[in-house]
C-alpha cells in the first residue's frame, strides 16, 4: 500500500542531491511533489525526470516574495499542501579567526531563516485550509556539535534542531507535526564542495577528506541519498502522528541521541 497516497508535498532544494532523492520516494509512495529551487532550470530537469507528478517550482527560500509564489503556485497546482520538506541549504567553512560577516549573514539567511519563512508560509497555509500537515526541517549532525572549521554551518543547524522544538510545540495544536531529520555524511554534489573546503583548509588531496570521513561512520561508509529516504517517508507519513518536535539522527551510528 502507498503510504503517501493523496498527499501533496513542496521540498525545497529539490533539485538534486538528498531533496531530489526525497521527491522520488514521496512519488514512489503515491504523492505529488513540488520541485522547489533556486536553480529553475535543474528543478525542471529533475521534475522532467522523476514524471507526471512532479512539479517544477521557482524558490528561493531567502527572499518572502519567492516564497509566498512557490506557495500559492504549489496549492495552485495540487490543490493544498500536506507535507513541506525544508531542505535548502548552504555549507561554509572557515577558521573563526577568518569568518566574514557575508559569509555568515548568507548562510544563516538560506540554513535558518529558510527554514522558518517557509515553514511559516506553509503552516499558514495548512491552518487556514484546515490541512492536519508534516513539517520535516533538515538539520545534520553539525548541529550536534560544534567543528573547527565549521562554526557557522553548525550553528544554522542547531537553530534548525530548536526551530524544529518551538515549530513543533506551537504547531500541533493546529494538528501540524513538525519534527527534523539528522543526517551524518551524505555522498553528492553538497559533499564535493565540503571536500574542497577540506583540502584547502587541511591541506589534504581532493577526495581525501571524503575517504576519511568515510571510514570513520561505524556503518563503514558515507550516505547515500537514498539512505534517509525512509526516515523521510515514515515522518510523512500517519504512522508518526504521534512524533512531535524530535530530530532523528540517520547517520550509520555517527551521532546518539
Ligand atoms: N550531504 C550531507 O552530507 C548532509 C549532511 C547533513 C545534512 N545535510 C543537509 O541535507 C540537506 C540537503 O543536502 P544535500 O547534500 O542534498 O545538498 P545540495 O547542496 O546537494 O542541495 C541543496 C539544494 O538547495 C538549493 N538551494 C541553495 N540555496 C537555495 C535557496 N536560497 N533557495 C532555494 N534553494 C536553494 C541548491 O540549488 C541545491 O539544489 C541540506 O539541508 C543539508 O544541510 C546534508
Amino acid at each position: 500500500m502507498m503510504r503517501l497516497a493523496g498527499k501533496s508535498a513542496l521540498i525545497t532544494g529539490a533539485a538534486r542531491g538528498i531533496g531530489r532523492a526525497f521527491a522520488k520516494a514521496y512519488i514512489a509512495e503515491g504523492a505529488q511533489v513540488a520541485i522547489a529551487d533556486i536553480d529553475f532550470d535543474r528543478a525542471g530537469e529533475t521534475a522532467a525526470e522523476l514524471g507526471d507528478a512532479a512539479h517544477a517550482v521557482q524558490m528561493d527560500v531567502t527572499d518572502q516574495a519567492s516564497i509566498d509564489k512557490a506557495v500559492a503556485s504549489t496549492v495552485d497546482a495540487f490543490d493544498r499542501i500536506d507535507i513541506l520538506i525544508n531542505n535548502a541549504a548552504l555549507f561554509t567553512a572557515a577558521p573563526i579567526v577568518e569568518i566574514t560577516r557575508k559569509d555568515y549573514q548568507q548562510v544563516f539567511d538560506v540554513n535558518v531563516g529558510g527554514t522558518l519563512f517557509p515553514l511559516q508560509a506553509v503552516a499558514r497555509h495548512m491552518i487556514d485550509a484546515g490541512v492536519k500537515g508534516r513539517i520535516i526541517n533538515m538539520a545534520s549532525q553539525a548541529g550536534r556539535r560544534g567543528e573547527p572549521l565549521v562554526g557557522v554551518y553548525c550553528a544554522t543547524k542547531a537553530a534548525v534542531i530548536s526551530l524544529t522544538q518551538s515549530a513543533g510545540l506551537d504547531l500541533i495544536r493546529h494538528g501540524i507535526n513538525v519534527n527534523a531529520i539528522s543526517p551524518g555524511v551524505v555522498d553528492g554534489e553538497h559533499w564535493d564542495g565540503v571536500d574542497a573546503f577540506f583540502a584547502r583548509y587541511e591541506q589534504k588531496a581532493p577526495g581525501q577528506k571524503k575517504k576519511e570521513v568515510g571510514a570513520a561512520v561505524p556503518y563503514g561508509r558515507m550516505g547515500t541519498p537514498d539512505d534517509l529516504t525512509g526516515m523521510a517517508v515514515f515522518l510523512a507519513s500517519d504512522a508518526a502522528d504521534y512524533i512531535v518536535a524530535q530530530t532523528y539522527n540517520v547517520d550509520g551510528g555517527q551521532w546518539m541521541s
